[in-house]
């Protein structure tokens, strides 16, 4: 059976990073309200002239060097960003570019905000699997400090900048749970509850980026129950159960929905792996950044089977149970 494998992990941070004890200074918060309600301490922040793109070439790179793959022998690059570099072309053009890659190969940004990681590969998994690609990189990257309202403080707390990304390579497996790469992937969607969290601005209605917004309360309440319903479909898809799971990498967005989510699975907090204090919420690079952190500390070694889960504007969300 073709499954899709993960053969090398990369990311990158912006050097400036934003403590809470800053942002108090900004706007009418504490670095005692942040922590409590979010877990969150610091985030990065992009430089001027610092873009989307660059964050994710330089994880791309890294992704590339750690599976010993050339650029040239990449044959699909699917980038996940709800913060472009421009409108159009995709960023993902930006990136293959930039890595020299001539081969012509399809390249496009996926758009499913937080939950654009698993969104990228699942579809790249697709892709894989088909026979349609052999070798994808799967990126997610974002300048959410771009769309801020930096004078919000129910939202500008809560976000950072970062990229991360995965080579994505096909390979034969016996088709059981043993198998390395892909062993289950969900998506999700349901446009109804878009007006919970959204941009208040665009190319066709106010020709402008516009700003971040959310009614918190309320995508608190819906991440919770949302986020332990896929990962209860893809553990069965797979056919596994909450012990089989050697590490839970999750969306990064805020410490009480993690744990809250792998209380309702089973997980004990030792196998939640948090990058969340130190990165903040990074939209669709969250999963990849902290899977990277991951597999170079040795949280995550080869042979493990990794949970991911993600919720996002949309609402989108979705989970993948993956064997490194
Ligand atoms: N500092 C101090 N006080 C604040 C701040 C702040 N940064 N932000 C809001 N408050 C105040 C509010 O004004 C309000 O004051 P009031 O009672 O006088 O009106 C009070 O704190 C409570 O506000 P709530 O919004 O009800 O606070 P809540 O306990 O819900 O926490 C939070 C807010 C942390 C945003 C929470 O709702 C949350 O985490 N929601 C999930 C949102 C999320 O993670 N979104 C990310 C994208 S989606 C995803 O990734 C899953």
């Amino acid at each position: 059976m073709r499954r899709s494998i993960i053969t090398g992990t990369g990311s990158c941070l912006p050097g400036k990073i934003l403590t809470n004890d800053e942002l108090s200074a900004m706007v009418d918060t504490s670095d005692e309200w942040i922590t409590t309600r979010t877990g969150i301490r610091a985030r990065h922040i992009a430089a001027d002239g610092e873009y989307t793109s660059h964050l994710a070439t330089t994880a791309a790179r890294r992704a590339l060097d750690a599976a010993g793959t050339r650029p040239q022998d990449i044959d699909l690059i699917v980038l996940a960003t709800s913060t472009p570099d421009q409108t159009f072309p995709a960023t993902a053009a930006t990136v293959q570019a930039e890595l020299g890659i001539t081969n012509t190969c399809p390249v496009f940004d996926l758009q499913a905000v937080c939950s654009g990681f698993v969104y990228a590969l699942t579809t790249a998994d697709a892709f894989l699997r088909s026979g349609q690609a052999t070798r994808a990189l799967v990126i997610g990257a974002e300048t959410f400090s771009r769309i801020l309202d930096w004078d919000d403080r129910g939202t500008c707390v809560l976000f950072g900048d970062g990229a991360g990304a995965v080579v994505l390579e096909a390979g034969e497996g016996r088709g059981d749970v043993s198998d390395r790469g892909i062993l289950a992937a969900r998506i999700h969607a349901d446009g109804r509850q878009r007006d919970l969290l959204y941009v208040d601005g665009g190319p066709s209605t106010t020709q402008t980026t516009g700003f971040l917004r959310m009614k918190g309360r309320e995508v608190f309440r819906h991440a919770v129950t949302r986020i332990a319903e896929v990962m209860k479909e893809v553990m069965e898809d797979a056919g596994v159960s909450a012990d089989d799971i050697a590490l839970f990498v999750p969306h990064q967005a805020n410490i009480r929905i993690l744990e809250g989510t792998a209380k309702k699975i089973g997980i004990p907090s030792e196998k939640v792996f948090i990058t969340l204090d130190r990165h903040g919420n990074t939209s669709a690079a969250s999963i990849p950044l902290a899977l990277d952190e991951a597999v170079r500390t040795g949280r995550a070694r080869p042979g493990d089977l990794l949970l991911l889960e993600a919720m996002g504007g949309g609402f989108t969300w979705g989970a993948a149970l993956i064997r490194l």
